[in-house]
């Protein structure tokens, strides 16, 4: 927010001697293994008043995620929580060399770090990135890294959208055919959806328990959060393929290997309605901590519209249109949720229908989504898909790979740039409904770990300067990119390079 330079600078070196409180141990050791893992670096633990090179140290008086940062001879880094003290030492280490960076030991003697005071914090506590890993499944370290590229851009929380028509990917006890069956397809589209295709080749994936406790443990030490999403009833075609007496037709399904919105949805039955329940609640439990995202996009009514059990369940609870049908697992699976005392988000379909309160609403089809849902007294997180659908053409440019809006839709750094978080047209009495934004990686198109990075960056690193909160102008804004491309450089992300300026 501020960041004051005075003359001259520091130089640090190894051993960098450091200051801590116990309170804060854990996210300075998080730094030093950085810095060892960067440069060859050690960290060693001295006294505060001691003369080290940095002190670090909490300050109750600071809001959350707040930071401030004395570039001295002593520097002192003072936050509000372990949060805003990752994020100061990430800016310690954006202060100093692009070596600081390197993921494999790069040689660095000493390093000069410009005297500067920096009062910072964000506006938007909710700063997210969304990974589909259904459509392609990418494994733990690639998440790993992932997570990893999201801390250094000070952003705090992954959605992981777990299952979809295509794939369903995390082991669930007592349902072994949901990634026996449905963790697999038998192929996948190849180019773009609408040339149909098809490649004829198996693909799948998915993750235990075990691997999303340690995607969520390795994400808290980077500070940020995974939530989780379940998917349904709609995009349920992989569940389905698995078990279909929890869908509504007699033949036979794959799980699906063509991009697009599946009609095959859940049934409204009791044991398709149980069967949601018992998923997202066991899922919910390997999250602890985490809202958990129930998804509610896109699902077809057309199975329900011919099916005598959805007629019986619509009788039975009077409802006169199948869309309410809907409602039943909203309800349900937000009621076993806040039993758990997670928060629940949904995608912003759910505002068609009665919507239960304290739900967090994620706009996705528009900014105006939001302002609808701000005005019906819920919370929102913004993915308006015309500025934060990251799957969309980095450019007009032909060579852009495929991508899933055909040109004239294309999402450049620079529209990102231009987001404002707050929806336009929202009274200023609701912009604390406004937690935050996300920008949603959907994998139809995305198929590699170099493909995720480069329909990511820069977009991501331009995305989190808008969702901290402080954007400038784009001729403000670039070479503070070309420097921080460097340092994705180092790291061997393979993102889109810039175009030259205009
Ligand atoms: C969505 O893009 N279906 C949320």
């Amino acid at each position: 927010r501020s960041a004051d330079y005075q003359t001259g600078s520091v130089s640090w070196s190894s051993p960098l001697r450091v200051a801590v409180t116990d309170d804060l141990r854990g996210v300075v050791t998080t730094f030093a293994l950085d810095l060892k893992t960067a440069v060859g670096w050690d960290v060693a633990f001295v006294e505060a008043g001691t003369g080290g090179d940095l002190e670090i140290a909490l300050d109750p008086a600071l809001g959350p995620e707040e930071y401030r940062v004395v570039v001295d001879d002593v520097t002192v880094v003072t936050a509000g929580s372990p949060a805003g003290a990752s994020y100061a030492l990430t800016v310690l280490r954006q202060l100093g060399a692009v070596e600081l960076w390197s993921p494999t030991r790069s040689t660095l003697e000493r390093c000069e770090i410009a005297r500067v005071v920096i009062d910072d914090g964000p506006v938007f506590p909710w700063r997210g990135v969304h990974l589909d890993v259904a459509r392609h499944f990418f494994d733990v370290a690639s998440v790993c890294r992932l997570i990893d590229l999201l801390a250094a851009h000070r952003l705090n929380t992954l959605h992981l959208h777990l299952n979809d028509d295509q794939g369903w990917r995390v082991e669930i006890p007592g349902w072994p055919r949901l990634t026996d069956v449905g963790a697999w397809r038998r192929s996948s589209p190849v180019g773009h959806e609408d040339a149909a295709m098809d490649d004829n080749t198996p693909h799948g994936g998915y993750f235990t328990a075990d691997d999303l406790v340690h995607l969520r443990e390795h994400a808290a030490r980077r500070f940020v959060r995974i939530v989780p999403e379940i998917d349904l009833p709609g995009h349920a075609q992989a569940v389905i393929a698995a078990y279909p007496e929890l869908g509504n037709v007699d033949e036979p399904l794959e799980v699906w290997t063509r991009w697009g919105i599946s009609e095959h949805v859940l049934n409204v039955g009791a044991e398709a309605l149980a069967f949601a329940e018992e998923v997202v609640r066991y899922v919910a439990g390997l999250f602890p901590e985490s809202p958990v995202h129930i998804g509610g996009d896109e699902c077809p009514t057309s199975e329900w519209e011919r099916s005598p059990l959805a007629e019986h369940v619509m009788v039975e609870q009077g409802f006169g249109d199948a869309r309410q049908l809907q409602r039943l697992f909203t309800h349900r699976l937000s009621a076993a949720l806040r039993d758990e005392g997670h928060e629940v988000v949904a995608w912003d379909e759910v505002l068609d229908a009665r919507v239960d309160p304290g739900t967090v609403i994620c706009a996705w089809r528009s900014s105006s989504k939001g302002v609808e849902a701000a005005r019906r007294g819920l919370d929102v997180v913004m993915a308006p898909m015309q500025f934060l659908y990251f799957d969309w053409l980095n450019s007009v440019e032909p060579g852009e790979p495929t991508a899933q809006a055909p040109v004239p839709y294309a999402t450049t750094w620079q529209k990102v740039y231009g987001f404002s978080v707050v929806p336009p047209g929202l009274e200023s009495e609701l912009h604390h409904h406004v937690r935050g934004a996300q920008a949603q990686l959907w994998t139809e198109y995305i198929s590699t770990r170099d493909h995720l990075d480069y329909m990511a960056f820069p977009r991501v690193t331009v995305f989190s300067e808008v969702v901290w909160g402080t954007p400038t102008t784009l001729e403000d804004v670039r070479p503070r990119l070309e420097v921080q491309l460097d340092r994705l450089a180092i790291m061997g992300v393979r993102f889109r390079t810039l175009d030259p300026e205009a």
